[in-house]
Formats: structure tokens, C-alpha cells, sequence
């Protein structure tokens, strides 16, 4: 078939026509998106079918940008500074210039947060190189831009804290030191891991490096309580350093002297250690501390949550409703 003949059906649109075509195009997932701020615009949208970026934007073609995703629980922006030092980190690494400063940046997430109406929700703020042409060079892009893009909290059932979960060893290649410790958008080994996870029925896969030594998951850390009752965390080498482990084990002090662990320590932990830990735990934003009890069909510890993971859970959700690292978002609702 003849190009022509195969676009007959085709025509220009108006803009217009976009929009009206853009308002036949929902669907489900869109009901969760609430607000967006674009630095392109200079002002926020709620409504979802005007959510986008443009497609010459080099994070759309390149991945060239950098991001960050926080939670708002009960008001509140858990660890915003935290992910904000992360985003600034993660910018200068690649060699973008943060569009606004921070305290500029903050007004705008409390703002967007605000027009969202929701007490608990998810932000998810991009940096990218910004709108230029289409290669590989940054220097055609007219300037960085920011997306913040506020949606409803997706949330485990409580009986996965309980239960925990499976995991098992990722066949995807962990990203080199350099990449793993940026938060940067080339996240396709993070898409691959959960696809493996999603297509083998577990709940996540965790990175073996060529070391021998464990990284991470898509997007959470994992923990780990040794036999001899000290919570282990990876040295942070080849792994994100997250906001959440970093915090949970800033609390975990607190179990110490508790008598509910006898130290707090960072190593390299192999598979060996995972199968003979006494409690596995995967740690991120959206999960806060989940217990892991079965690896590569082996059972870990008890079977279920430990009172370790229970313990840091407790100590972590306390710390999001009214700790001094959560900053208050006024909300209008
Ligand atoms: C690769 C990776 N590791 C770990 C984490 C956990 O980090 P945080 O606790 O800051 O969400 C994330 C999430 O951002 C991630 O993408």
C-alpha cells in the first residue's frame, strides 16, 4: 500500500479538534491524577487530559532528567527536604541547572499539594533538560524545566505487612555505581526488574551484582535483621540512597536501646545472608517497611512480619504524622 493511500483518513487538526479528541481519550488511571504544575506554563491544571510535557523535551527522548517521588501523608511531605537535597544531587550530577531554587520549588509543591484537596498523596516531580530539538545534545535545549504531577496514594492492604512478601533474584544487570547512586529518568533496568517481578508472580526481584553482592529492588531498598540481631543496610555503592531507609534507620537507634536489636550497621550482604537473616525487609516511599518472607521460594525467619519490621513500621508512620522531617502542607479542604 502506497504512504498516500494508507493516509487518506488522516487531516490536520485544529486545536480545537485536539481538545475535543483529547476529552474522548480518558481513562481509568486519570482519575487519580489531581494536579499538574508545568514551569511551561508557569501555573497548574487539574484537569488530566492537559497533563503533558513536550515531546521535544529531552527527558521525553533522552530520559534526561532527574526526579524525585514523595509522599503526603495526613498533610504532610515526608522527608521533603530529604528528596529535595536528593533532586538537587541527582541535577548537578548530570549538569542541570535546577530551573528555580529549592525554597521557590517548595512554595510550588505546598501550592500544587493544596489545589490537589488531598490529605494523602503522591508527587512526583521531574527536572528535565527542557524543549529543544531532538539529538543527544543538551546544549539545543532552551532551559530546564519543572513538572510536578500530584496523585492519590496508592497504598499495600495491611495483610502484606503481616504476611510479607515474595521476592526473588532479578536477571536484570544492577546499574553501574555511578548510574544506580543518581536518580536519574533512564530508569529501563528499574521498568525490567518489575516487569520480571510482575511476570514471575512476585512481588518484587532484587539486583545481584557481578560482585555477588545484593543492590536493590525497582524502587525500594532492602534490609535486613542478621542472626546476630543487627539491622543491616548495603553500603551505599551501587544503590539509591533512600530517603526512607536512610530515616528508618536513623529511628532504629531507638530499638537499640530497646534491647530489639543490638546494632545498626551497613555491609555487603550476599544471598546467604538473605536466607538466613531472622527478618527481611524492603524499605521505600510508598511502602514504608514491608516484610520480605520468602526468597526464591525460601522461607525467611518466621514466615511473617517480625518484630523488628513492625517495630520500624510503628516507629515510621509515627514519624510522618508528626515528626519534625515531615513539612506541613496547608490544604483547602
Ligand atoms: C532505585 C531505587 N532505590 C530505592 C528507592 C527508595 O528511595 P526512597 O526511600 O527515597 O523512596 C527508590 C525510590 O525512589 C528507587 O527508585
Amino acid at each position: 500500500m502506497s504512504i498516500a493511500a494508507m493516509t487518506t483518513d488522516l487531516s490536520v487538526l485544529s486545536f480545537e479538534q485536539i481538545q475535543e479528541k483529547l476529552s474522548q481519550r480518558m481513562y481509568s488511571a486519570q482519575k487519580n491524577y489531581l494536579a499538574m504544575y508545568s514551569t511551561w506554563w508557569g501555573g497548574i491544571v487539574t484537569d488530566p487530559t492537559l497533563m503533558f510535557v513536550p515531546i521535544d523535551d529531552h527527558l521525553v527522548h533522552r530520559g534526561d532528567g532527574v526526579f524525585e517521588a514523595i509522599k503526603v501523608v495526613q498533610g504532610k511531605a515526608f522527608l521533603l527536604q530529604e528528596h529535595l537535597e536528593r533532586l538537587q544531587m541527582s541535577a548537578a550530577k548530570i549538569h542541570i541547572d535546577l530551573p528555580m531554587p529549592i525554597e521557590e520549588m517548595k512554595d510550588i509543591i505546598l501550592k500544587t499539594t493544596e489545589v490537589a484537596g488531598s490529605e494523602n498523596a503522591m508527587l512526583r516531580l521531574y527536572i528535565s533538560r527542557g524543549p529543544g530539538g531532538f539529538t543527544t545534545n543538551p546544549y539545543e535545549c532552551v532551559g530546564s524545566q519543572m513538572y510536578l504531577v500530584v496523585t492519590t496514594l496508592n497504598t499495600l492492604s495491611e495483610e502484606k505487612y503481616l504476611r510479607g512478601v515474595k521476592i526473588g533474584r532479578s536477571a536484570i544487570q544492577p546499574k553501574d555505581p555511578w548510574f544506580a547512586t543518581v536518580k536519574t529518568c533512564n530508569y529501563l533496568p528499574n521498568v525490567l526488574m518489575k516487569k520480571e517481578s510482575v511476570d514471575r508472580k512476585l512481588d518484587f526481584t532484587i539486583g545481584i551484582g557481578s560482585d555477588g553482592f545484593i543492590t536493590e529492588s525497582s524502587t525500594e531498598n532492602i534490609v535486613l535483621v542478621d542472626k546476630d540481631n543487627s539491622l543491616v543496610r548495603p553500603y551505599l555503592r551501587q544503590i539509591l540512597k533512600g530517603t526512607t531507609m536512610i530515616r528508618t534507620f536513623e529511628l532504629a537507634q531507638e530499638l537499640v536501646v530497646r534491647d530489639l536489636l543490638t546494632s545498626v550497621q551497613e555491609r555487603d550482604l550476599t544471598e546467604q545472608d538473605l536466607v538466613t537473616a531472622r527478618e527481611v525487609m524492603m524499605i521505600g516511599t510508598t511502602l514504608d517497611v514491608l516484610p520480605v518472607t520468602e526468597f526464591e521460594g525460601q522461607v525467611i525467619g518466621r514466615g511473617q512480619q517480625g518484630p523488628v519490621a513492625k517495630a520500624l513500621l510503628d516507629l515510621l508512620r509515627h514519624d510522618m504524622k508528626q515528626g519534625p522531617k515531615a513539612t506541613p502542607v496547608k490544604l483547602n479542604i
